[in-house]
């Protein structure tokens, strides 16, 4: 008979999953919340998938109780939620809303009645939309609001919660939504795109600091979305392409957050950050959270424009997102936090995938390929482990099939299932498969 292979996580490792306020909370206009930036894109004909909204989602605000109760079933220790700011600050007048906090605050306790422990991100894309219209992101105010938000945050849940990320992926925030226009708010903008990077990135110290001064011993984090480039030939000219793209769309944010500096490519963007702003401002972050999904490939181009290179469509082994599968790009990753940046704790607080999720007869959603996705990344992980990098936990994306963004309710990540039409929960093969995983604290592969 062929041995089974068991591979054990330290005792302390940190499962848990992972959501986001837009994508599952609903209740879009209940208890004094306003319209965030993504409420006011979904609006805009065309832009989303379907032309779907998070204004029902997955009625989370409503269904939490017995959303908690799945995640207790699952056996999860952590559970990684946003904040939405627009519940907390619906205007400029209203700092905050006390039923946004209330809610926050039961959410919490639920939570911790269930033994869960919250891991809170106070930025996850959805920017009140009157903070958008005095410039969103661009605009310098931005600081002193997210500071004086953070605080009121804190002092709300910060007796409860000692886990925090400050902002979920700088990079898609600015770029996706100020650069390309593809992300709430939808600009198409070069110089909004490097403003709002900039001040994405002194948002980060300035809530450190302001959250410190209430409690001294929070443990808090930042969370950045990494992808693994890899050169399309190993000439020259691939290769220097690809080391620009790591720069622009990895280092740029890995770099000024973790080691208070720059990379080289930045000169060359058209950006000159303010270098004592950015050096007073630097906080040293307890751990760093990442997101990790595929790898891109890529060719030099001199024709195109900003780096000189293209990527090179992927054709084979995708998920429904057309996302490469790459589970390697994770060790890879990881591996680079240990060598390259002091070797930092980490916690992989996004992975997972959507797939087709076709439905069997029995009602349950037979999701290997899920499965194979999640169990390939965490052979990964462990080998990361393995090699000393300081990793402490894994968040699956997502609880719930949710909103994803531009593409509506048409890709389902979640370990549950989620009929829209009733909101009925059924959990799929692979929260079976992941509660296993975490009763053994250990991953066994056949
Ligand atoms: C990440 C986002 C998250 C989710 C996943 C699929 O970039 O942080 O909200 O949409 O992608």
């Amino acid at each position: 008979m062929k041995a089974e292979l068991k591979l054990d996580f330290p005792t302390d490792f940190v499962w848990g999953v992972a959501t986001s306020a837009y994508q599952i909370e609903g209740a879009w206009n209940e208890d004094g919340r306003t319209p965030s930036i993504w409420d006011h894109y979904c609006r805009i004909p065309g832009a989303i998938a379907n032309g779907d909204s998070g204004d029902i989602a997955c009625d989370h605000y409503h269904r939490y109780p017995e959303d908690i109760a799945l995640m207790r079933e699952l056996g999860i220790k952590a559970y990684r939620l946003s904040i939405s700011w627009s519940r907390i600050f619906p205007s400029p007048e209203q700092r905050p809303n006390s039923k946004g906090l209330a809610f926050y605050q039961r959410l919490v306790e639920a939570l911790l009645t269930a033994g869960i422990t919250p891991w809170i991100t106070l930025y996850h894309y959805d920017l009140p939309l009157w903070l958008h219209e005095l410039g969103g992101w661009t605009n310098k105010r931005i600081l002193d609001e997210f500071e004086i938000y953070s605080q009121t945050v804190v002092k709300a849940l910060g007796g409860m919660v000692k886990n925090w990320f400050i902002i979920n992926e700088p990079r898609p925030i600015a770029w996706l939504g100020y650069g390309q226009g593809i992300h709430a708010p939808g600009q198409k903008d070069y110089e909004a795109f490097l403003k709002a990077a900039w001040h994405l990135q002194l948002a980060v110290g300035r809530a450190i600091q302001a959250m410190r001064s209430l409690y001294k011993d929070l443990v808090i984090g930042t969370v950045l979305d990494l992808t693994a480039f890899q050169p399309l030939t190993s000439s020259a000219e691939d290769c220097a392409a690809c080391e620009r793209f790591d720069q622009f769309y990895n280092r740029f944010y890995l770099d000024p957050t973790l080691k208070g500096e720059y990379p080289p490519i930045t000169a060359s963007l058209g950006f000159e950050p303010d270098v004592q702003e950015l050096k007073q401002n630097f906080q040293k972050l307890d751990f760093i959270g990442i997101n990790y999904y595929f790898r891109q490939v890529v060719a030099a181009d001199q024709m195109a424009s900003l780096l000189q290179g293209r990527i090179i469509p992927e054709t084979s082994h995708l998920t429904e997102m057309g996302w490469k599968i790459y589970p390697q790009g994770l060790e890879k990753l990881l591996l680079r936090l240990k060598t390259e940046y002091s070797n930092i704790p980490v916690y992989i607080t996004e992975n997972g995938a959507a797939f087709q999720d076709l439905v069997c007869q029995d009602g349950v959603v037979q999701d290997d390929d899920r499965i194979a996705f999640l169990r390939d990344h965490l052979v990964s992980a462990h080998r990361a482990l393995q090699e000393g990098v300081n990793l402490k936990g894994y968040f699956v994306w997502s609880l719930l099939d949710n909103f994803e963004w531009s593409r509506g309710y048409s890709k389902r990540f979640g370990l549950i299932s989620v009929d829209f039409q009733t909101q009925k929960r059924t959990p799929k093969k692979s929260f079976y498969w992941y509660q296993e995983i975490i009763a053994a604290n250990a991953l066994r592969l056949p």
